[in-house]
């Protein structure tokens, strides 16, 4: 079973990525000598990595239930030109600057005066029926691209459908330069941006989903983009009434339900501080990157969000956080009526991480570390079978397991490359990721590798 890529473009979204590249030119620069050792190195790792994810077979008479709620399509981007064929739209010969769009012949005038000279613009849809019309004409072409999560479940799993129909969407009509139009031709690539980001979609969808939920009784409910929220414009009260509704949705799970709750780069620290306040507390399982786990637990500490933090921790400093977080979630729980957090998933670029609950309902945690590392690989590479060549281990041939002094060291050992052991009441695996070295694309991989974990563990 692979995680596929989609057939996209090389897309470069995110800053980190530039960071990414100057780690990766540092390895290209290596003597040579050291070179072939590495190669036999990495090759075993990547057998021995394919090895343990294999030990899982996916039994596909009893595909687990699973529930996912706001893993809307937050950006939709497409070929702007071919869209617009799509809908039938000809090209208008009155350019026009509308303020917003209220029918399809505003739309063709407001092209047409962005278009040709490659000036960057977002407009807002008036028109519903024409919003509406143009994400499904968009959802049709093929080279759309949609970071989902409900989309990297389904390929393994059932999933119950969205929380929200049509989240809030933005349609970005990309185009290169000299794409042309009817009579115009772009003079440089940009892109025109439509959304209709009227009322508040979630409060009109989160009954809906309850009753979903209580048809589907799922084996594991998945809660995340949230971070949609991190941008809307609230009216006063709204959010945290939303949240409210959410906090009770995910009250009234069954037991049996595993709930997940992935994390993401929440801007306003508001925000986050309502989630760890009515989302965390009800959920078992959590993901997050490096990044967003600092993040959380200097909230959690009492102190302000970091704003930036080390991108290529050691694993004895995100394995600390991530202990201290286990314990904190867990503390402020005692005497709640949440659930406990049983399971813990951090991504790094150079290592997967996991904590999980011993005798907690989580299954095949070896399996699911490799998976995820692959995944990872898979993902920013845009290929399921993983070639050596473009794949690189940045992760130390040996790690502490604490900062604190005395710590014992593991070594990376190439034969068995995730390394699990026990601690208080729960086990801890970490597994090095193969670094793809020529991305292909890193938008939404957090959630594809987050994915990847969970699918092989209920
Ligand atoms: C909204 O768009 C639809 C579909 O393009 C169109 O039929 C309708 O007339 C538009 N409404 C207004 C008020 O322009
Ligand atoms: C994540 O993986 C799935 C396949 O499992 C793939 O279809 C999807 O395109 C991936 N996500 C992104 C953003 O590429």
């Amino acid at each position: 079973m692979a995680i596929e890529g989609g057939s996209m473009s090389s897309r470069v979204k995110y800053g980190a990525v530039a960071s990414l590249a100057v780690v990766l030119l540092a390895y290209w620069y290596r003597p040579p000598v050291q070179d072939a050792l590495l190669d036999q190195r990495l090759d075993t790792v990547l057998s021995s990595l394919l090895k343990a994810e294999r030990k899982v077979g996916m039994n596909s008479f009893s595909r687990p239930r699973v529930a996912v709620g706001f893993g809307g399509c937050v950006d939709i981007i497409v070929d702007g030109v071919a869209l617009l064929n799509k809908i039938g739209l000809q090209p208008s010969a009155h350019p026009h600057h509308h303020d917003y769009i209220q029918n399809a012949q505003q739309l063709a005038e407001s092209f047409a005066y962005f278009f040709p000279p490659g000036a960057a613009s977002e407009r807002f849809v008036k028109n519903r029926t024409l919003f509406t019309q143009l994400v499904e004409a968009s959802r049709e072409l093929l080279d759309n691209r949609c970071p989902e999560l409900t989309e990297v479940l389904s390929h393994h799993i059932t999933v119950a459908g969205n929380a929200v129909e049509e989240p809030d969407i933005h349609l970005i009509l990309e185009y290169p330069a000299g794409a042309t139009w009817g009579q115009y031709t772009s003079r440089r690539a940009n892109r025109y941006i439509i959304h209709s980001d009227e009322h508040n979609p979630y409060l009109a969808s989160m009954e809906d989903f309850g009753r979903k939920l209580r048809e589907f009784q799922p084996d594991l409910l998945v809660v995340g983009g949230l971070q949609m929220m991190d941008s809307f414009p609230f009216n006063q009260g709204e959010r945290r009434a939303l949240l409210g509704r959410l906090a009770g949705l995910l009250s009234s799970a069954s037991p049996a339900t595993g709930v997940h709750f992935e994390m993401a780069s929440f801007v306003d620290e508001a925000l986050l501080a309502e989630l760890l306040e009515q989302v965390l507390p009800r959920a078992d399982s959590l993901g997050m990157n490096e990044q967003e786990l600092p993040n959380l637990l200097s909230l959690l500490r009492g102190s302000s969000v970091t704003v930036l933090s080390d991108p290529y921790p050691r694993v004895a400093t995100v394995l600390d956080q991530m202990r201290e977080l286990y314990r904190l979630v867990n503390q402020r729980r005692r005497g709640g009526d949440g659930r406990r957090l049983s399971r813990l998933h951090v991504h790094t670029l150079a290592f997967q991480a996991m904590m999980v609950g011993r005798g907690s309902r989580w299954k095949n945690t070896v399996s699911a570390v490799a998976k995820a590392s692959l995944t990872a690989n898979r993902h920013v590479c845009g290929s399921p079978d993983i070639d050596p060549g473009k794949a690189k281990l940045i992760m130390d041939e040996s790690f502490s397991v604490s900062r604190r002094e005395g710590s014992r060291r593991i070594p990376l050992r190439e034969t068995r490359p995730v390394s699990c052991w026990d601690e208080d009441d729960y086990q801890v695996c970490v597994a090095p990721v193969l670094v793809c070295t020529e991305v292909y694309q890193t938008a939404g991989g957090g959630d594809n590798i987050s994915a990847a974990g969970l699918v092989l563990q209920i």
